[in-house]
């Protein structure tokens, strides 16, 4: 099989298309064709070792101190069964599937094997391989952190900033899904696409900033690491939680002690990742309450322009790669879906 393999931190330029054994299947694990995975901002964290404030350190101790512990990236896939090992039953050669390995990586190939009791469920027949490999990374993360973690009530004020990402994007949808009145803080490029997924209102991040408007939000969510605790207190109402998907080290170390001392919370850490959420937001999709949204789409053989796009921090939702051929004549663009082709 092909595979993009890094020996050292760095650009996409570190990336090498390999050719690899094919794995074999233990007895646990399935054996998984790829037809689609993405570039998503956790690859680009592992391959440029570029860590939030405060945490390079650690970001060396998960992803290899010296070097990449991971030799294969891709955090997100959706393809096809090809082998299962003797003890596995729920699936079989021929299932689609969506797979999230995560942290795990490995999905930047044309083969992956997973436990078959980990992070993999069934590709509804109403996703295309591409929205399918696009859902993953960003709502889980969104998932986990709104409902597990931020506890978010039908009609509490929610404001997502760094709506038009992967995690932002799915933020809007699944708070709005919830009951929450969205704001999202976006370009003014973005406004569009932001209103269309489902935001009550916009707020352009290069004309206002939204702490300055006063107690206003039960719940601020940071996607992008620009609101930090010290002026984001500012625009919680009493009570209010901050949850910091992206924050720097010293707001996920002190920021929840600073926040309870004004009588609010803030909820930092990683999205857990797992194949209940993951089931979840699957159904979501499935159901049409949440479209991944998709920047662009790439083929394998331009992995390193799909990073390089992914590396200027504004790609809209996701960005998708094409491992196989056969995707290409079911690639399809959803009604609703704002699916853009930037022009960066
Ligand atoms: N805690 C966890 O477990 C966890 C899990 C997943 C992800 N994360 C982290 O969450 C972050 C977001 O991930 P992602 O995949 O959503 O990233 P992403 O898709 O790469 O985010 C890019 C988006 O951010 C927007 N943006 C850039 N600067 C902004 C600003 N100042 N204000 C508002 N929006 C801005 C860009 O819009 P414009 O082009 O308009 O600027 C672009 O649409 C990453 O740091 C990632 O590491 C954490």
């Amino acid at each position: 099989m092909y595979a993009y393999t890094y020996s050292k931190y760095g650009g996409p330029d570190v990336l090498n298309c390999v050719e690899l054994p094919t794995p074999t299947p233990k007895a646990n694990e399935v054996l998984i064709r790829v037809y689609a995975t993405t570039v998503s901002a956790g690859d680009w964290r592992a391959r440029s070792l570029t860590m939030p404030v405060g945490m390079g350190l650690i970001g060396r101790l998960v992803f290899g101190v010296r070097r990449p512990r991971k030799p294969i990236l891709g955090t997100d896939l959706s393809g096809v069964v090809e082998a299962v090992g003797a003890d596995v039953t729920t699936f079989q050669p021929g299932d689609a599937v969506i797979g999230f390995p995560g942290a795990g990586f490995g999905a930047h190939a044309e083969h992956i094997v997973m436990p078959a009791d980990g992070k993999i469920v069934h590709k509804p027949e109403a996703l295309s391989f591409d929205e399918a490999a696009a859902i993953p990374f960003g709502a889980t993360t969104a998932h986990d952190f709104l409902i597990n973690k931020g506890k978010l009530r039908a009609g509490e004020r929610v404001l997502i900033n760094g709506a038009s990402g992967s995690t932002g994007s799915a933020c809007v949808q699944i708070a709005k899904h919830f009951g929450a009145e969205v704001t999202g803080v976006c370009s003014g490029a973005n406004a569009d696409l932001v209103l269309a997924i489902g935001a009550d209102h916009v707020i352009d991040y290069n004309v206002e900033d939204f702490t300055k408007e006063g107690p206003q939000y039960d719940m601020v969510v940071d996607t992008v690491e620009t609101a930090p605790w010290a002026r984001t207190r500012h625009a919680l109402v009493p009570n209010g939680r901050m949850l910091m998907i992206a924050g720097s080290t010293s707001d996920i170390i002190f920021g929840g002690l600073k926040a309870r001392l004004d009588g609010k919370r803030l909820i930092g850490g990683v999205a857990s990742e797992s194949v209940e959420v993951l089931r979840k937001v699957v159904q979501m999709a499935s159901d049409g309450h949440f479209h991944p949204v998709i920047d662009r789409c790439y083929d394998f053989s331009q992995m390193m322009a799909a990073h390089a796009h992914v590396d200027t921090g504004h790609k809209k939702g996701n960005v998708v790669v094409t491992v196989t051929a056969e995707i290409l004549s079911q690639r399809r663009v959803v009604p609703t879906l704002p699916t853009v082709v930037a022009s960066r």
